[in-house]
């Protein structure tokens, strides 16, 4: 399973119902490392998305057993949500085999640990993301290879950010 995040350098990913920032070239690159994968996100994640996200499975996380949206796998769990990910990936054409942990904060602390790879766009800014605000787990350097694969300036509003890959070290197997 591969995490794909962005996050500001204190770690918050976005308030609670949304993200706090607008890079579009990062939205880009979002869609490229996700396609013809299923994503496994958290109920607020969706709700703040609003619809699935085409060319990709969303495999939603919640605790309620009567919630359903149109385009929507519901996932009671975390095991769970990886059987029906591997499901989708089996049933369709063109998947890849690769699964995305979406997001948000608490789809990010519950499935970190099956991760062999975070990549992350690291935004150069500490927004204080609110009372809700969620954030993306700490990785310890012992644990990860980290690489900066592409670094950004600053420019007009759009603050500097980075694009970094996370590899474990000691890998894991889903
Ligand atoms: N910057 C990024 O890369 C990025 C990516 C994704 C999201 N985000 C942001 O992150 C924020 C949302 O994160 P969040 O932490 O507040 O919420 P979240 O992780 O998206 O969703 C939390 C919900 O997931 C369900 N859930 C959590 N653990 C579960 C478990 N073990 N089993 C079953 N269901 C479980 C629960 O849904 P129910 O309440 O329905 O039971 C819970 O309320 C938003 O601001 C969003 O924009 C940022």
């Amino acid at each position: 399973m591969v995490a794909v995040v962005a996050m500001a350098k204190n770690r918050v990913i976005g308030d609670g119902s949304g993200l706090i920032w607008h890079l579009p070239a990062d939205l880009k690159r979002v869609r490229a490392l996700t396609m013809g994968c299923p994503l496994i996100m958290g109920r607020r994640t969706w709700d703040s998305i609003g619809r699935a996200l085409p060319g990709r499975a969303s495999v939603v996380m919640t605790r309620d057993s009567g919630w359903a949206a149109e385009g929507a796998l519901r996932a009671a769990d975390l095991d769970h949500a990886l059987a029906l990910s591997r499901d989708w990936i089996a049933a369709t054409d063109g998947a890849r085999d690769e699964i995305i942990l979406f997001g948000g904060g608490e789809i990010y602390a519950a499935g970190l640990p099956l991760c062999a790879r975070v990549e992350a766009t690291v935004i150069e800014i500490s927004p204080d993301g609110g009372p809700n605000a969620a954030t993306f787990p700490p990785l310890e350097a012992a644990e990860w290879d980290r690489e900066i694969l592409e670094e950004m300036p600053a420019e007009g509003d759009v603050p500097a950010y980075r694009y970094e890959r996370f590899t474990r070290i000691a890998p894991v197997t889903v």
